[in-house]
């Protein structure tokens, strides 16, 4: 073969998608080092062996060159700016990153889809990189939707559909039992399993449910009369009465205005713990799916919700 054309080599290899890790170890001074890597792959079962190759222009070489070992983080599908944090050179690419020593003293990222522990194996001369094979001492790995590189471009891994199974029909209204395929059982256990959380830490600080929704209810509307509260939570199945609304005011969660309620400054601030206590849940639980399928998840639920709300006040 003749010379390759560069730019068309490097498209061609570009071609093969790959996963990404970080490859972390430390240098002379037991400082920390890591670097973004797309070569890693696996080579050997038994002995377990992985490989990596690393630039030999790279500024780190010599610390994997002489540490001893290594720790292969594969990166997770929401982890793009921590692969691009470990892609620049720069003097301190851990600031901001959360992550300990192991007991060999290299740095292991708190988040990752696998972990893969080295000792360096062997290093190999591959032209313009040093390829480094690494005897796997241990590894880890959770269930987090992938990283994946593909045409010098960050992707997401998308599982093709498996042949399809003859289908159960989801339910058996002769029995009353219904399967997992039963669309409105999925949306109500999901609604109970994600709730769950805030509901127990409404009920730690002493709020009940309705007290909850009345309190959301007026954080987002204002000043609300008790009638107008009952009706536009009508449809969420909870029907606050005289007495709930007697222990929001006892509470000094809400202030009398006029014929209104007004919610107060500490209900709104108990209000807000709540809500950030939420949004953490949910910033963790959006770590298990692709963009494409919050995408996907975000406009059914929506179009769900206007096909079903035409006779529904506007909660908010
Ligand atoms: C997705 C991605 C994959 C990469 N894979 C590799 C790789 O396998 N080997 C390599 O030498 N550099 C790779 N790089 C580039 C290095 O991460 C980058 O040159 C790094 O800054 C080298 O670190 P250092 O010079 O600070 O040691 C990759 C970069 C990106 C964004």
């Amino acid at each position: 073969m003749s010379e390759p054309n560069p730019h068309e080599f490097r498209n061609a290899l570009g071609q093969f998608a790959t996963g990404v890790t970080i490859v972390t170890t430390i240098d002379a001074n037991g400082m920390p080092v890591g670097v973004t890597a797309s070569s890693f792959n696996s080579v050997s079962l038994d002995p377990p062996l992985v490989l990596w190759s690393l630039a030999k222009t790279a500024h780190s070489m010599p610390a994997y060159q002489n540490s001893g070992g290594f720790n292969v983080h594969v990166l997770a599908s929401h982890q793009s700016d921590l692969s691009n944090q470990f892609a620049r050179s720069s003097d301190d690419k851990f600031e901001g990153v959360d992550w300990s020593p192991c007991a060999q003293g290299f740095p292991l990222l708190t988040e990752y889809a696998a972990l893969f522990r080295c000792k360096t194996h062997f290093q190999y001369e591959g032209g313009d990189h040093i390829i480094f094979v690494g005897e796997v001492i241990d590894y880890q790995s959770h269930d987090l939707p992938v990283l994946v590189f593909h045409g010098g471009r960050y992707a997401d891994a998308r599982q093709k559909a498996r042949p399809a199974e003859p289908q159960e029909p989801g339910i058996d209204l002769n029995s009353g039992q219904f399967s997992d395929d039963f669309l409105l059982y999925l949306l109500s256990r999901a609604h109970f399993q994600t709730s769950y959380p805030t509901r127990k830490a409404c009920r730690a600080i002493g709020m009940s449910e309705p007290e909850y929704f009345c309190l959301s209810l007026l954080a987002m509307s204002g000043s609300l009369s008790e009638s107008e509260i009952v009706n536009r939570l009508e449809h969420t199945g909870h029907h606050p009465d005289a007495e709930i609304f007697a222990r929001l005011l006892r509470k000094g969660w809400v202030k009398p205005d006029g014929n209104n309620i007004h919610i107060s400054d500490s209900g709104r601030e108990t209000f807000i713990k709540l809500l950030a206590h939420s949004k953490a849940l949910e910033e963790q639980l959006l770590k298990h799916f692709t963009d494409d399928e919050l995408a996907g998840a975000s406009a059914f639920l929506k179009k769900l919700i206007d096909i079903t709300g035409s006779d529904i006040p506007e909660l908010w």
